[in-house]
């Protein structure tokens, strides 16, 4: 089956990839040339875990090309995919779809065989009518239809949420297209995974329903862990506690600095404007929004508190060592990390920050340029008054705790990750701080 994703982003890039996979037929366009060219030379944009060994693979197998002449590439496939961004517009939060109706134009204007158009841009309830609008009005007569397809992709874990979903969307308003999209996800049809058939509009609103929920999870044990600082509880077991709770489940349930990245806050925001749009307020996720954007500077705060009960002064002129910056491990994604925040609140305190992350630097630096980069972990903690976990690398987890000890100015550790024991860095010779631990 022969497949165009327009949008060679990380949605349209892990997708095709995994399609080609699949055996289908592939072409990834984009509007950039540069993006294309180094595509073809084997260059990933983003950093993604197997990302770059899949696409190797799959051109090498001929499943899978690259493109910026959209007519061409769109000519004969029956599935054409819209990966484009939708991003966030500025001022009202509502998800710009500018770029979504743009390839919609460009498509219909370029459409000569029957095929199936999909968004799998994540947009708000009534895109997909649009599109069709759009399509429709071109005055094209070739068979078409228009078909909401989400993704549910993890960044770092993209290619394993890809081809082991735990469950397929597919909003479709006619037959022929649920056909064409079954042979779409045949491959993982014959692996069992549950696909689901809905209309187009509840498919739409899965997308966001899922990411404002496991946002209000997170927001809800972040402030659980809040309480349990106050009442003396360890919100490591109130997580375990709960979570062998069917109903609740264990997942998403672990304190930390705030969710961000490139969906949570996003989505969340574009949720709260549809639900303005259309008169049905949704107070739950505006509180989960409001909370987390608090937490974010709440944590710088969080360490200058820790710097005082240590007895290691006040923050002006300290050298305080950040580990981790992306919002979450094996990602360089820098978008609403919550050490923006951090770096901003100490920063703004008088401290000097040093920070080190293994993949996120080159997007970071330019963000916080009053930010020393690292070479290392135990470099940047060199000399430092404070240590901050801020992202739970797995080469942070594992760090040798003696060493940073004797290469560090004072013994402040904070981590808002929970990823130490308390015991192990306190016979270390540190005054730890976790997050809703006593
Ligand atoms: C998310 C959704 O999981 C995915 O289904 C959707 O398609 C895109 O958005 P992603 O943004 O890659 O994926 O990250 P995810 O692993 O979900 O984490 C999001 C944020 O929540 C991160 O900042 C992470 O650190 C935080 N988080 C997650 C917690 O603080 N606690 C948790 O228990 C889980």
């Amino acid at each position: 089956m022969k497949i165009a994703m327009v949008g060679s982003g990380y949605v349209g890039l892990v997708s095709g990839a995994c399609f080609a996979d699949f055996g289908h037929d592939v072409v990834c366009i984009d509007k950039d040339e540069t993006k294309i060219e180094r595509l073809r030379a084997g260059m990933m944009p983003i950093f993604e875990p197997g990302l770059g060994e899949l696409v190797a693979q799959n051109v090498r197998g001929g499943r899978l090309s690259f493109s910026t002449d959209l007519p061409s590439a769109i000519e004969d496939a029956q599935a054409i995919f819209i990966a484009v961004g939708t991003p966030s517009r500025r001022g009202d939060g509502h998800a710009d779809l500018s770029y979504v109706y743009a390839v919609a134009q460009e498509v219909a204007e370029s459409l000569k065989n029957p095929a199936v158009i999909v968004t799998k841009s994540t947009v708000p309830v009534g895109t997909g009518d649009e599109v069709e609008r759009i399509i429709r009005e071109s005055g094209t007569s070739t068979k078409f239809a228009v078909v909401s397809n989400p993704e549910f992709l993890r960044e770092g874990a993209a290619i394993t949420d890809f081809k082991r979903p735990d469950r397929i969307v597919i909003g479709a308003e006619d037959e022929w297209a649920r056909t064409v999209m079954t042979e779409v996800y045949r491959p993982l049809f014959l692996n069992r995974a549950p696909i689901l058939f809905t209309s187009r509009r509840s498919s739409e609103l899965i997308k966001y329903a899922a990411n404002a929920f496991l946002a209000t999870k997170i927001t809800f044990i972040n402030e659980m862990a809040d309480l349990c600082e106050k009442v003396g509880a360890d919100v490591q077991d109130v997580s375990r506690g709960i979570g062998l709770d069917n109903r609740i489940g264990s997942k998403f349930l672990h304190a930390g600095p705030s969710y961000g990245g490139s969906c949570f806050p996003k989505d969340t925001l574009a949720l709260l404007k549809t639900a303005e749009d259309f008169n049905s307020p949704v107070r739950i996720v505006e509180a989960v929004v409001k909370t987390n954007d608090t937490r974010k500077r709440a944590m710088g705060r969080k360490v200058i508190e820790a710097l005082a009960e240590a007895g290691a002064g006040e923050p002006r002129g300290k050298k305080i060592a950040l580990l981790g910056l992306t919002f979450k491990p094996n990602t360089d994604d820098m978008r609403d990390a919550p050490s923006i925040a951090i770096v901003q609140a100490l920063l703004d305190a008088g401290a000097d920050v040093v920070a080190y992350d293994p993949e996120g630097m080159e997007l970071a630096a330019p963000m916080m340029p009053e930010v020393t980069m690292a070479r290392n972990a135990y470099e940047a903690v060199t000399g430092a008054d404070a240590i901050v976990l801020v992202t739970e690398w797995d080469a942070f987890r594992g760090i040798d705790l003696q060493r940073i000890r004797q290469l560090a100015a004072q013994p402040v550790l904070v981590d808002l990750r929970n990823v130490y024991n308390p015991d192990e860095v306190r016979s270390a010779g540190f005054h730890y701080t976790s997050i809703g631990r006593p």
